[in-house]
């Protein structure tokens, strides 16, 4: 086939925004279009999308990308997602309509429901099989939460007229107006009903959360030509032949395809994965054990440890505090103090993930003074970010037994130089910043472009990572060790706050 003058679509929908962003064969971004959505938050700890708007960015954002670019349908060779991950949708077989908002990951409705199945000991079983820990974080409670608590909706599951699916589900089946109901390999091993060892929807599992198998997609690869896309955005049909997670489509993106590789994505959230290739690894430090992809028949599995919030704290000061203008000023903030002014930002706003896993902890500032200034605040914002990583570094670092030899860093947030060295020199180990900052959407288009042979192999693609920026730690390590101590004296106060 001819792919001259063609690209690859990457649609990144992610937990803040809906991204369009075409890629040309050498991975480089030709246009890029991004459409911000409401978030709500009915309750404290709640968090809710509606996936009718999260349809509506998204194809505008890709309507906006291809206008920017002046290309036809004609010009795009296939189409690769990757989504915010867990986020729970359920709709209509017949109508298509939403039967509830999109419970998204950061949702914390369901934890005491988390609490109950631990304290009947179901933890082992879960983890033997899914490979997670019992958190709300992921699919399984939400889509019970769903079933219990909407009027109806439960007869009408049962009766098999409902449909459960991740946004990736959700996109697919609005892209091809509801004619394929799939969901790719990564995206089922995060919600808790998937055996990463039988790659299957666990019967057991599905049992105990009383979800109707009927309800759920069938499981794809990585990287296959599942369909055509039929909706109006397109005049012509459009091969979608790419699908993972978003962090795990970053974890592709950076070309972390060797075993021990490392990523971290610094997004709404953070989320450091490591390829432990063939094999899974159980983790003994509280990681998640996932599904990295599918590619040409073999599965790679994955490390992850998730941090809940990262970026969102820059966020939190910008639009809820009101304390800085924009995220880009946060470096020069945090650069015009010398140290954090012995502040320490917990930024536990959705309980914490990895390695903690505290349903209950909430965020916390400690230290201030008199002297606490916005600069102080900012700083320890960006520090709290980089702390987390660390705490996840070290649990995988005791999994595997070994120290990486660097971490690859992606996501918006990696811009900022302060944050970068600062996590550099808090982690001991060299941060890598690429050229291509994009690596999620990157990564579905390479998944996409490798299943219609626009791109060879992974070598092929190898050649195209470059570098941007090694960052190696300048900091005493003392000084590192002493900053640590005081984060995990704050750690200690954030912990279990929520608790009646
Ligand atoms: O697991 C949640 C994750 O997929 C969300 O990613 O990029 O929207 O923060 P992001």
């Amino acid at each position: 086939m001819n792919f001259r003058n063609k690209y690859v679509l990457a649609i990144d929908q992610g937990t803040t925004s809906s991204r369009a962003i075409l890629f040309s064969h050498q991975g480089n971004i030709i246009t890029l279009a991004q459409k911000t959505f409401q978030q709500y938050f009915p309750k404290p700890g709640w968090v809710e999308h509606d996936p009718n708007e999260i349809w509506y960015t998204q194809s505008s954002a890709i309507k906006e990308a291809m206008a920017k670019a002046d290309v036809t349908d004609a010009h795009i060779a296939c189409i690769g997602i990757a989504n915010q991950r867990e986020t729970t949708i359920i709709w209509d077989r017949e109508t298509g309509f939403p039967v509830y908002n999109a419970i998204v990951w950061q949702d914390r409705r369901t934890a005491d429901y988390c609490e109950e199945l631990k304290a009947k000991g179901y933890a082992s079983l879960i983890q033997q099989k899914t490979g997670l820990v019992i958190d709300a974080y992921f699919s399984a409670t939400k889509i019970r939460w769903i079933l219990d608590h909407v009027k109806g909706v439960r007869e009408r599951a049962e009766r098999g007229e409902l449909c459960f699916g991740t946004v990736d589900s959700w996109l697919v089946w609005k892209l091809t107006r509801g004619t394929e109901f799939i969901t790719d390999i990564t995206n089922a091993s995060r919600t808790m009903l998937f055996n990463i060892h039988t790659q299957e929807w666990d019967k057991e599992l599905l049992d105990l959360f009383q979800i109707p198998a009927s309800m759920m997609p069938e499981v794809k690869s990585s990287s296959e030509v599942y369909c055509e896309t039929s909706t109006p955005v397109f005049k012509t049909g459009i091969p979608v032949s790419g699908m993972a997670g978003d962090q795990q489509a970053a974890l592709f993106g950076q070309l972390c395809t060797d075993i021990g590789m490392i990523k971290t994505t610094y997004g709404t959230g953070c989320f450091m994965i490591l390829n432990t290739g063939s094999k899974p690894v159980l983790s003994q430090n509280n990681l998640l054990t996932t599904i990295a992809w599918k590619l040409n028949g073999k599965v790679t599995y994955a490390l992850e440890g998730s941090v809940f919030v990262g970026g969102a704290v820059v966020q939190w000061l910008r639009d809820e505090l009101g304390l800085i203008q924009s995220a880009a000023i946060t470096e020069q903030l945090a650069n015009s103090v010398p140290d954090n002014g012995g502040v320490y930002f917990v930024p536990a706003l959705t309980g914490l993930g990895a390695p903690y896993w505290d349903q209950y902890a909430r965020g916390a500032i400690i230290g201030i003074t008199r002297g606490t200034s916005a600069a102080h605040l900012t700083r320890a914002a960006l520090e709290g970010i980089c702390y987390q990583i660390y705490d996840v570094l070290m649990a995988m670092e005791n999994d595997i037994h070994a120290k990486p030899k660097e971490i690859r860093v992606d996501g918006g947030a990696i811009a900022n130089n302060f944050l970068m060295q600062f996590q550099a020199d808090i982690c001991r180990c060299p941060v890598v910043r690429p050229r291509v900052l994009e690596t999620t959407a990157l990564g579905a288009a390479y998944l996409a472009g490798l299943a219609i042979g626009y791109w060879k192999d992974v070598d092929e693609l190898k050649e195209q990572w470059s570098l941007d920026n090694i960052f190696s730690a300048e900091m005493h390590e003392e000084t590192a060790e002493a900053l640590l101590t005081e984060w995990h004296k704050a750690v200690g106060r954030s912990l279990n706050w929520a608790v009646d």
